[in-house]
């Protein structure tokens, strides 16, 4: 019988390309999702391409008596967590909300987990945990916690706790995913990223530019110490990262404690090459214009993922240009996001 794997936050962007890879190398895919941040229809396009039913749940994660009838109806083999706010700019306004929404709803998980005997867990941490960087590329070895916004400061915090609970508990066994940034979308155009409002990411930001959905542009900030002088980060395309949860689920397999690893590509890439990526693939000429820079950000940030590669045999294989492309095939056949 297939291992069956819960999938909090499954309907989202990392999610749904997740539950295809899962699905692909022979899990159960169980996902629960308040579709907060969601549509109904990703999941059901995620079906369309692995041609068979998931079991969607459409439930809260602060609603623990909801969480703990899940997991008194299957038998889990791990949790895939990716549920939770991930809006920077709205976590300063809104604090309160990002950490009941984020902490409280993984302290609920982690109660029914324990409670039922399910030890095995993925976390979806981020790179925002380093702060800004002492050294370049980041291994996970690099200091954690300045984090500047609430948003970065649960993921900080929830990495902590599931450090405490494997020190205190042999049976914990946790891989937490620093991810950078993720990028693109299935191959097939079908799913992808769909933000909500004005995009907050530099890619959602270029596609909507590429389709004529935004005049132009604003790139924050060319007065950077980097090669063009803008902002430098590790796009790593979704399909690569999904695959990173399908590596951290057999090294769960064995008793582990709690582990962390990067994945990204160990790789930079600025603002302005981004942007030209795009125009290649969209087949179009991207407008921009340089903007003040963007409160909170930093120069650069890019990977050391040698220790995922060592430890999970997991490496990033995609390109940024084949996210590019990916990430045009959905924009350009999806224009309204999920909403037809
Ligand atoms: P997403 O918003 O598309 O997915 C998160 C999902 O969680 C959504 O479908 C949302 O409806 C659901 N959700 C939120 N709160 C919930 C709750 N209380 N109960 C049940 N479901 C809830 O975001 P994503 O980009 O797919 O990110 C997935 C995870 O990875 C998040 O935890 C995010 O913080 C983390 N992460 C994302 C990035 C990124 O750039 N996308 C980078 C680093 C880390
Ligand atoms: C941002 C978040 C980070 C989060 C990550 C998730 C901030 C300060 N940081 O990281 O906490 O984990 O998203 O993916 O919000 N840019 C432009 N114009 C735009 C948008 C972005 O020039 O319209 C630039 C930025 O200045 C940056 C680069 O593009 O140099 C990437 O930005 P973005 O996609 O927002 O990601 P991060 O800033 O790395």
């Amino acid at each position: 019988m297939a291992r069956k794997i819960l999938v909090t936050g499954g309907a989202g962007y990392i999610g749904t390309h997740t539950c295809i890879e899962l699905i692909a190398a022979g899990f159960e895919v169980i996902i629960v999702d308040n579709l907060i941040n969601a549509s109904r229809v990703a999941v059901e396009r995620v079906e369309e391409i692995v041609g068979q039913k998931i079991t969607f749940l459409e439930i809260d994660l602060l609603d623990k008596e909801a969480i703990d009838k899940v997991f008194a109806e299957h038998e889990f083999f791990a949790v895939i967590h990716f549920a939770g706010l991930k809006a920077v700019g709205e976590s300063t306004q809104k604090p309160w909300l990002y950490y009941h929404n984020n902490i409280t709803g993984t302290l609920n998980l982690l109660d029914s987990m324990k409670q039922h005997k399910c030890f095995n867990l993925v976390f979806s941490s981020s790179a925002t945990v380093y702060g800004d960087p002492k050294y370049l590329p980041l291994d996970e070895k690099h200091p954690v916690g300045a984090c500047t916004n609430p948003y970065g400061k649960t993921k900080y915090f929830i990495e902590e706790m599931c450090r405490d609970m494997a020190k205190a508990d042999s049976q914990w066994n946790i891989v937490l995913l620093r991810y950078f940034n993720p990028i693109g979308a299935h191959a097939s155009g079908r799913i992808g990223e769909d933000p909500q409002g004005i995009p907050n990411n530099l890619l959602p930001f270029v596609a909507q530019v590429a389709a004529g959905r935004r005049p132009h542009v604003n790139v924050f900030g060319d007065d950077y110490d980097t090669p063009d002088g803008t902002g430098v980060r590790d796009y790593i395309h979704v399909v690569d990262l999904a695959l990173g949860h399908v590596a951290s689920l057999r090294k769960l397999e064995k008793p582990c404690g709690c582990v962390v690893y990067n994945l990204g590509t160990g790789k930079g890439v600025s603002v302005l090459e981004m942007i030209k990526a795009f125009g290649k693939a969209a087949g179009r000429d991207i407008p921009y214009q340089i903007a003040p820079r963007r409160p909170g950000d930093i120069a650069s940030c890019y990977a050391d993922a040698s220790a995922a590669k060592k430890d999970l045999d997991w490496v990033a294989t995609r390109t940024v240009e084949q996210a590019c492309e990916d990430s045009w095939r959905w924009q350009s056949n999806n224009p309204n996001g999920f909403n037809a």
